[in-house]
C-alpha cells in the first residue's frame, strides 16, 4: 500500500521573524525543511510532495540529494495553509490515488521522532477516518477576556482531561482530505479541523513532547538541542 506525504512550506514565519522564511530557518547546518524531510521520508513512505511558494528561490539552492528520486516541489503554495494543502494536494493527484494515505507534515516540525511517525501509521491504518499525532494538554488552561482596561482576565478554567494539542503528521485518505479542504465553511488551521466539518471524528495517536512546532525564535534553541542529542 503506497504512502505519500506532503509539507506545506510556502508560509513566511511572521511570528519567528527572521531575515528569511522559517522553513529555510539554520537548523543544525541545514534549513529546518531537510530535518522536516528526513524526519518523514522513511519507508513506508515513498514519496514526499513539498508544496513551495510560487516565487520561492531559495528551495533551489540548497542540497536535497540524500532525497533524490523521493522529492518533488510543487511550486503552488496559497495566501494560508490551507491554500497551500490544497493546491499541493491537487497538483499531487496526478500520481496518487484518491485510497491512497497522504501524510501532511509541517515545515515547522524539524524534530518529529520516528517511533510517533511508526505509531501514527500503525494505528492510523485500519481506520475509516484517518488520524492525526496529538499530545494531552499538560498544563491548566484558561479561557480569558480583556476587562473595560484591557487587562486579560480569566473567564473560567477549561476542564485540561478533554484538551489535546494537534500536532502533525496527519494521515488522511487523499481524496477525501482534498475534499474536506476544498467544502471547509469554517476557517481551519489543520487538515483534521477540515475533515471534522464533515461531522467526521479523526483519531488522536499519542506524539511526544520532542515533536514540538518551531513558531517563536526561541523554539529554535529548543529544536537544535534535540536534534543534538541524536547525534
Ligand atoms: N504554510 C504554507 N502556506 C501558507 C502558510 C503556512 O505552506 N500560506 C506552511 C508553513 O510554511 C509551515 C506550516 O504551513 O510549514 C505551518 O505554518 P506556521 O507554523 O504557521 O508557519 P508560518 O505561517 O510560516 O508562520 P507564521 O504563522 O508565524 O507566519
Ligand atoms: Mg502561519
Amino acid at each position: 500500500m503506497p504512502l505519500f506525504a506532503l509539507i506545506p512550506a510556502a508560509g513566511s514565519g511572521t511570528r519567528l521573524a527572521g531575515e528569511r522564511p522559517k522553513q529555510y530557518a539554520a537548523l543544525a547546518g541545514k534549513p529546518m525543511l531537510w530535518h522536516a524531510v528526513r524526519a518523514i521520508c522513511v519507508p513506508p513512505v515513498e514519496h514526499v510532495f513539498v508544496v513551495l511558494a510560487p516565487e520561492d528561490r531559495a528551495f533551489s539552492r540548497h542540497d536535497w540529494s540524500a532525497f533524490a528520486g523521493k522529492l518533488e516541489p510543487l511550486y503552488c503554495g496559497g495566501a494560508t495553509r490551507r491554500d497551500s494543502v490544497y493546491n499541493g494536494l491537487v497538483a499531487a493527484m496526478a500520481a496518487v490515488d484518491a485510497d491512497d494515505w497522504m501524510l501532511v507534515h509541517d515545515a515547522a516540525r524539524p524534530c518529529l521522532p520516528e517511533k510517533d511517525l511508526e505509531s501514527l501509521i500503525r494505528e492510523t491504518e485500519a481506520d475509516e477516518v484517518g488520524g492525526i499525532l496529538a499530545l494531552p494538554v499538560a498544563e491548566t488552561v484558561k479561557a480569558v477576556a480583556k476587562d473595560e482596561a484591557g487587562v486579560q482576565r480569566i473567564d473560567r478554567s477549561e476542564d485540561r482531561a478533554q484538551l489535546w494539542l494537534a500536532q502533525t503528521p496527519q494521515m488522511f485518505r487523499a481524496g477525501l482530505l482534498a475534499q474536506a479542504l476544498q467544502r471547509a465553511k469554517h476557517p481551519v488551521t489543520d487538515e483534521a479541523g477540515a475533515i471534522e466539518q464533515m461531522g467526521l471524528k479523526p483519531r488522536l495517536v499519542a506524539g511526544s513532547r520532542e515533536n514540538l512546532k518551531v513558531t517563536y525564535a526561541e523554539d529554535l534553541a529548543i529544536a537544535a538541542a534535540i536534534l543534538a542529542r541524536r547525534r
